[in-house]
């Protein structure tokens, strides 16, 4: 029979420097009054120059690691969700591999935005099942200051860099903590024009000793990208609610992606959730795309959120566009 997956660790870390929007108030023309009231964003965490998506990535695993109870030696598989690799190429997974000093293990990047983290937890659960004993690795990290373009106030106010990551192995029975319930993973290449990073890549190559454009950086039409995200989350919630036979009643917290405290709000009045059973951390981090939920998700378990008996459903949407859900049982 195929194994099921639980989470076995969960860890997270953001940089030490911390931006608020007064530190933003005196580099571009914006307020924290308009930031504050339109997307919840307080604070946001840059790492410093020269600090890379591994590094965080390396944090955050080690936290995992401990909360397993296990040593880097344990891992079969790495996978880092990220929009904002070291490199194109090697790998932030390859990256991180050698810097977890454990050669010989298959490791890789996934590119899914902002879904990205719960595109790697269904990587991860499709690698158990093919392999009972793996222990897979998936650290979602971004250094997302490395790629804003702070003369464009619509964009740059609202990401932070951060990582979280998570342990996921095998699980013998329903009642195991941090089961993995179910995963639902959709995406609409139409609609990608509205949130992209182009510049660099094979249609947008970079040209030598030439100076780079805004295309380098993140580029997004605001408005539509807010209504395809709660309408995408809500969607995709109800389905895999539906799908398990569950309905919101039955959810203990959900833990959306964090971008901004208006469309979580949206996305409760959807499915029906008092804002008491939603984790926000948006305030303090801003949004961290991939790393978004897998960092709320340690946290909200660090505050005691989430206890024994508890189920969870998370939900992310991103660049692609990307859309997921998934249903844990704690
Ligand atoms: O993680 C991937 C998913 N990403 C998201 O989910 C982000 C989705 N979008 C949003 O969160 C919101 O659309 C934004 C926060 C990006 C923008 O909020 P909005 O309420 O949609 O504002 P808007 O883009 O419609 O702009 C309203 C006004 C404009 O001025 P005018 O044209 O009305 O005079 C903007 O120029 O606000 C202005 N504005 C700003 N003003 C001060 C835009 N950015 C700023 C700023 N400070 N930082």
């Amino acid at each position: 029979m195929t194994k099921q997956s639980a989470l076995k660790g969960l860890g997270f870390h953001v940089p030490d420097k911390i931006v608020s929007n007064q530190d933003l108030e005196k580099i571009i023309d914006t307020t924290d009054e308009w930031i504050t009231t339109r997307t919840g964003i307080k604070t946001r965490h840059y790492a410093e120059p020269g600090i890379g998506t591994s590094d965080l990535a390396l944090e955050a695993s080690l936290k995992a690691l401990k909360d397993a109870g296990m040593s880097p030696g344990d891992l079969t598989h790495i996978i880092v969700p990220t929009f904002t690799p070291d490199s194109y190429v090697p790998s932030a997974g390859c990256i991180l591999q050698h810097k977890l000093g454990i050669p010989g293990i298959p490791s890789y990047d996934i590119a899914a935005a902002c879904s990205g983290f719960l595109y790697g937890l269904e990587n991860a659960r499709a690698l158990v099942a093919l392999h009972p004993e793996a222990n897979v690795l998936v650290a979602a990290s971004e250094v997302i200051s490395s790629r804003t373009n702070f003369k464009d106030r619509s964009t740059c106010v609202l990401f932070g860099d951060g990582a979280g990551a998570v342990v996921v192995g095998a699980c013998d029975n329903a009642a195991s903590p941090g089961r993995i319930i179910d995963i639902l993973l959709t995406a609409d290449g139409a609609l990608g024009e509205l949130l992209t990073v182009k510049g660099g890549g094979s249609c947008t190559p970079p040209l030598l000793d030439t100076t780079i454009g805004p295309e380098y950086f993140v580029q997004m039409e605001g408005r539509d990208v807010f209504k395809h995200a709660v309408r995408s989350m809500a969607t995709v919630c109800k389905d895999i609610l539906a799908k398990n036979s569950l309905s919101t009643d039955d959810i203990d917290l959900v833990i959306p992606h964090q971008a901004n405290i208006r469309i979580i709000q949206s996305l409760g009045k959807k499915l029906n959730v008092s804002p008491d059973r939603i984790f926000v951390n948006v305030d303090r981090y801003g949004n961290t795309s991939a790393a978004s939920v897998p960092i709320a998700l340690a946290e909200a378990r660090d505050q005691g959120r989430i206890t024994p008996g508890s189920k969870v459903l998370l939900t992310s949407f991103g660049g692609g566009f990307t859309c997921a859900s998934t249903l844990l049982q704690f």
